[in-house]
This record gives structure tokens, sequence and C-alpha cells, in this order.
């Protein structure tokens, strides 16, 4: 029986923060010990509820500030995992932390619970910006943690956010990240959601981020940067050493099945995408949508998730479904271009182009 189990990524929504960041508009907010315990309770449910059969390859916390978890109750959470899924021996688990709340007895916890790769939003290393920003670390306190997380974990990620300040600062900081031994960098370009006290910052012009032409410059110089430290660009945000890709969201990229668990999870299960409610009210009554995937919107979904990374398209798979991408006028010009290249019957998009990533797809679909 066991031999039949069928491998998934777990994802683990913790949508708790110590305080709101003035740019963030992911479902988080600052929870109280009662609320906290409550939310893990429906976790908890979740997980025993769902169907069995399954094995995991990934596990991913991500929140929210998943450290901003009591200990106890995240231990409850991987017991509930544990019954759950056989978990594999090499299975990648990450748990995502902020400087600020995280110190030595936690990171010893999530390494005993099985924990091996460790995401820390460093954002900026520019005291002033951090401040701005509603941070509650400053750049010491940042590098701090993050040299002890080293000592912890070998698999280190760290989170910046790129259009903040001004256009060199960017590669300053991911250099200064690179010397404590990290494996992989997250750049994030800076979002200004309508929803968040960021955008009335810049709209009443007391914050002040990169323009358009000044974040293409930066990001270029950070991509030029990160390939000569030896970080390949698997994805338009991400840049790893070899061999230390996040095994997590290359299976979001790779049409895998995924399940998600906590308020505003997606799973894609069997060829069907469903999302929990993001209110919390109807999360604990079991609310969400659910929506096939199928012929075009398949096809399309093919073709967006493989080429925005380094897994490329299977033209193969496309032709199954009906659409032959070789019949596509832009196709051609885009490999004569060098901007698509072909391997056997893969398609990949030149790292070059990740940026315009969007461009390029959109000529793509049928
Ligand atoms: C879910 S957040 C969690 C990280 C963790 N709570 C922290 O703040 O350190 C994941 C990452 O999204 C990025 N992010 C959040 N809001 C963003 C925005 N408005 N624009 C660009 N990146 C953003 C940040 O780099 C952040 O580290
Ligand atoms: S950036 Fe991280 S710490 Fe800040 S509000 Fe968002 S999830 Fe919370």
């Amino acid at each position: 029986m066991k031999n039949n189990l069928k491998e998934i990524s777990v994802y683990i929504h913790l949508p708790f923060c110590e305080r709101k960041c003035l740019y963030c508009a992911f479902t988080s907010f600052v929870s109280s010990d009662d609320v906290q315990k409550e939310y893990v309770k429906h976790l908890i449910k979740e997980i025993e509820n769902f169907k069995d059969g399954y094995k995991a390859k990934t596990i991913y916390f991500g929140g929210g500030t998943p450290s901003v978890l009591r200990l106890d109750l995240l231990g409850k959470i991987f017991d509930a995992l544990k019954n759950k899924f056989e978990i594999e021996k090499d299975a990648e688990i990450t748990m995502e932390v902020n400087p600020n709340s995280v110190d030595e007895e936690k990171l010893g916890f999530y390494k005993r619970l099985g924990v091996n790769r460790l995401s820390m939003g460093i954002q900026s290393l520019n005291d002033k910006t951090l401040k701005k920003l509603g941070r509650l670390h400053t750049k010491k306190e940042a590098l701090y943690e993050l040299q002890l997380a080293t000592k912890f974990f070998d698999n280190v990620s760290c989170d910046l956010i790129l259009g903040l300040e001004k256009e060199k600062n960017v590669v300053k900081y991911a250099r200064k990240l690179i010397k404590f031994g990290i494996k992989h960098i997250s750049c994030y370009i800076l979002e200004v959601h309508e929803n968040t006290p960021l955008y009335s910052l810049v709209k009443n012009k007391k914050y002040q981020p990169l323009n358009d032409e000044a974040v293409a410059k930066s990001y270029e110089e950070l991509r030029k940067f990160l390939e000569k430290q030896g970080f390949n660009q698997y994805e338009i945000s991400n840049f790893s050493l070899l061999g230390f890709e996040s095994k997590h969201n290359l299976a979001y990229w790779s049409y895998d099945d995924y399940v998600g668990f906590g308020l505003s999870s997606h799973s894609f299960l069997d060829g069907v995408r469903y999302e929990n409610s993001s209110n919390l009210k109807d999360y604990y009554e079991g609310k969400r949508q659910s929506e096939a995937i199928i012929n075009d919107k398949e096809i399309e979904e093919r073709i967006l998730l493989g080429l925005r990374c380094k897994n490329g398209i299977d033209l193969e798979k496309l032709k199954n479904l009906g659409y032959i991408l070789e019949k596509n006028e832009f196709f051609m010009q885009f490999l004569e271009k060098n901007i698509l290249k072909k391997v056997n019957n893969k398609v990949f998009l030149n790292p070059n182009y990740y940026a315009v990533s969007d461009f390029i797809i959109e000529h793509l679909l049928p």
C-alpha cells in the first residue's frame, strides 16, 4: 500500500505577525495567544480531514511570520502532519522567519522538528528604510540573527525587496548577505498595494520608491552580480547556488499536486485548484472556492508556469492537450532570436528575459 502513495507538496499558512509592515498585503495580522490556539485547532482539523494516500516531498511554513507561532503549537501541527503524511526522508522542510521573532531556542526547536531550510525576511539593510516601513529590526539585528540562522541551518535563504531605495543598494545588500554563506536569495520588486499604508505614503509624497526605469536597472545589476557569485536565476525573483533551488516553489511551477492548509491557502489536486477563504470566520466554517483547470486553461497554466522558471514547458504535453506551439508564429521568432531555447521536447525561456516573461507568454497562449 505504502508504495502507492502519491507525492505532494504541503503548504501551511501561519498568518501571525508581531506588527504589520506598511507595504504588506499578505493575509496576516497581529494575534493574541487565544487566536493562535483557536487557529491551530482548526488548522489541525483541516489536516486531519484531508484524504489519505500521500507522501510529502516538501513542506513549507509560510505567512505571515511562522516564527511568531508558539513552539508547542507548532509541535502539534507537526504531529498532525506526521499522522497524515509519510514525510519523505529527504523532504525539503522550510520555515519562514523574520529577524525580530527568532532566537536560538526557536532555531534549535525547528531543527529538532526536522526543518532543514530557513527563509529569512531581510528586505533592506538600511535602518531608516526599515523603520519607515514598520519593520521591527535594525540592520545589525538582522545580520546577527542571520549569522545565528546559518549556524543552525546549511540551507538559508534571504528575502530582499527591490525598489525601496537607491538603485545601487540592493547589490550592496546581496553582497553582504552572501558573505554569511546563504544559498538562496529571493528578491521581489516592491509592489505598492492599494489597501496598504504605503499606498497613502506614496500618494502623499511621504515615501518615494524607485521609478520603473531605475528598478529595471537595479534588477539587471543584481542579476549580473548574483550570476558572478555563482547564483543561478531559476525564476524571475529567485536565485540560488546549484542544488539549492526551492523544491517547494519548483513544485508549484511544475504543475505538480500541492495542498495548502490554513487561511487563504491554495491547493492543486488532480487538476482542480482550491482556495480557502481569507476571512477567519469563513475559513473556520470550511468555506473555499474551486476551479477545474481544463482545456485552454490547462494549456495556459502549463505555458505560464513552465516559462517563468527553469522547468520549461513540455511540447509533447501541450500536443496531447491539442495545442501545437510550433504552429505559433511568435514561437518560431522567439526561438530564432534566442529568447526561447528548445532542448528535445522541452522549451525554456532565456533567463535574460524573465523580467519580460509576461509579454512573451502572452504571445504564446492559444
Ligand atoms: C509572506 S512574506 C513573509 C516574510 C516574513 N514575515 C518577513 O516579513 O520577514 C514573504 C516576502 O514577501 C515580500 N513582500 C511582502 N510584501 C511585498 C511587497 N509589497 N512588495 C514586494 N515584496 C513584498 C517580502 O520580501 C517578504 O519577505
Ligand atoms: S512582510 Fe512579513 S512581517 Fe511584515 S506584515 Fe508581511 S508577513 Fe508580516
